[in-house]
């Protein structure tokens, strides 16, 4: 058995992603695809200063006349097979979509050599293997590896949203590069943007996907977004970090954080490894002003929906479990149990199945603490218990 595991990471080659802690066999791969949606029509004058009133861009945004874009990109994804066979899980999909200032690796729990927290111990991916799934986490669209169009323009929830639904056809038609199969179940997981994203593609494609998972999600982000807006102190990520990310130089609206404090009292809670958290914000992607301004647009009812939806939040999620603003900007924890999870019900009235799982002790980032096992076992066990 370990002889072959060796044996196939030889034969991947350079793309191959061996993930260390057992039978995990993972490939980094480029899906291709070409989509259009209806983007709003944001002002190319849209500076940084509208983070600064997350509650006036979102009444600029809505009253916004939408176009028709168009782009082919390439995707980076990776695509993990199960670790345990199950025989009713072989042809699930899961499809992984991060959140803000992440990429793909946020569902590998990727973490620093000799850190005391073991790397399985955060990965929803190895979590998912060990209980029959296949995985493909993806870098959304203008994200991580994937490609980048201009920020305000493509960068925007609708297009991110037909990303989705090309992945899922393109994995129910076979056709998804290195799967060697097609998928007859798929279940979308978000996390935070991702979950917004999500969200929007469910209301568009209500018949594409037969279950969502929400994690770092409700329908009251308003409440929230102040918070990660302002104390995060977003800058254009070429000015921030130009080894990293100078190549964007031409794009200003392409931002990264300039206050990993800021990002910390905003996403952490309670009980994590202080040193992990650490390598977390040292190792942070981009936003564009496009995403954040666009994010509304996740928080809509999707009543033709009859899928399963499970919400998975950390308790003290401080960006979509606040009470207000003002609550949001001075890190007051937030608190999910207040009937926050529980509400996205509303936008899913004929949904086959509906559950939530608010997990203690626990903050917005929740693969990244160290309930995270508790978080992932509620989410599956759902599945389990939704027929998956
Ligand atoms: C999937 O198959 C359908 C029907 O054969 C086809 O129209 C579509 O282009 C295919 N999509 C992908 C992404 O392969
Ligand atoms: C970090 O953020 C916390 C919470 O907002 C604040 O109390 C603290 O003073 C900040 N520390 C630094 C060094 O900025
Ligand atoms: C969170 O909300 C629940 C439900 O309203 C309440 O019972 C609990 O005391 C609240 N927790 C805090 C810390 O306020």
């Amino acid at each position: 058995m370990k002889w072959s595991l060796v044996l196939q990471f030889l034969a991947l080659g350079a793309n191959a992603t061996p993930l260390t802690g057992g039978a995990l066999s993972c490939q980094d791969i480029e899906i291709p695809v070409s989509v259009s949606a209806q983007n709003k029509n944001l002002p190319l004058t849209l500076g940084l200063d509208t983070l600064k009133d997350t509650g006036a861009l979102n009444r600029l945004v809505a009253g916004l006349t939408s176009s028709l874009v168009h782009g082919t990109y390439t995707i980076h994804a990776r695509y993990c097979e199960p670790t345990e066979q199950v025989a009713s899980r072989r042809d699930t999909l899961q499809v992984l979509v991060h959140g803000i200032t992440y990429t793909l690796d946020y569902w590998s729990g990727d973490l620093p050599p000799g850190t005391s927290a073991g790397q399985d111990e955060y990965s929803w991916i190895k979590y998912a293997a060990n209980q029959g799934y296949p995985t493909l986490s993806i870098d959304r669209l203008c994200n991580g590896a994937s490609s980048r169009p201009n920020g305000l323009v493509f960068c925007q929830l609708p297009l991110q949203a037909e990303v989705i639904h090309a992945i899922v056809e393109a994995a129910r038609n076979g056709t998804l590069p290195e799967a060697k199969q097609s998928f007859d179940r798929i279940i979308c997981v978000g996390h935070s943007y991702g979950s917004l994203v999500a969200n929007g593609h469910s209301t568009q494609y209500p018949d594409d996907v037969d279950a969502y998972i929400f994690t770092g999600y409700s329908d009251v982000l308003t409440q929230g977004e102040a918070g990660v807006a302002v104390l995060s102190l977003f800058l254009p990520a070429a000015v921030v970090s130009p080894t990293e990310f100078g190549g964007l130089l031409l794009d200003p609206t392409y931002l990264l954080s300039s206050s990993k404090n800021g990002t910390k009292s905003v996403e952490f809670y309670g009980d994590y490894d202080a040193e992990f958290v650490q390598y977390d914000l040292d190792h942070r992607g981009t936003v564009t002003l496009g995403e954040v301004a666009t994010g509304t647009l996740g928080q809509i009812p999707a009543p033709h929906f009859k899928g399963a939806v499970f919400v998975l939040n950390g308790n003290e999620d401080g960006i979509f479990c606040e009470d207000g603003p003002v609550q949001a900007l001075a890190t007051v924890p937030g608190n999910c149990s207040k009937g926050y999870s529980s509400g996205v019900a509303s936008h899913y009235p004929a949904a086959s199945k509906f559950g939530y799982y608010n997990t203690a002790n626990t903050g917005h980032c929740l693969n990244i603490h160290l309930t995270a096992q508790e978080s992932f076992k509620h989410a599956h066990n759902f599945l389990s218990e939704a027929g998956f």
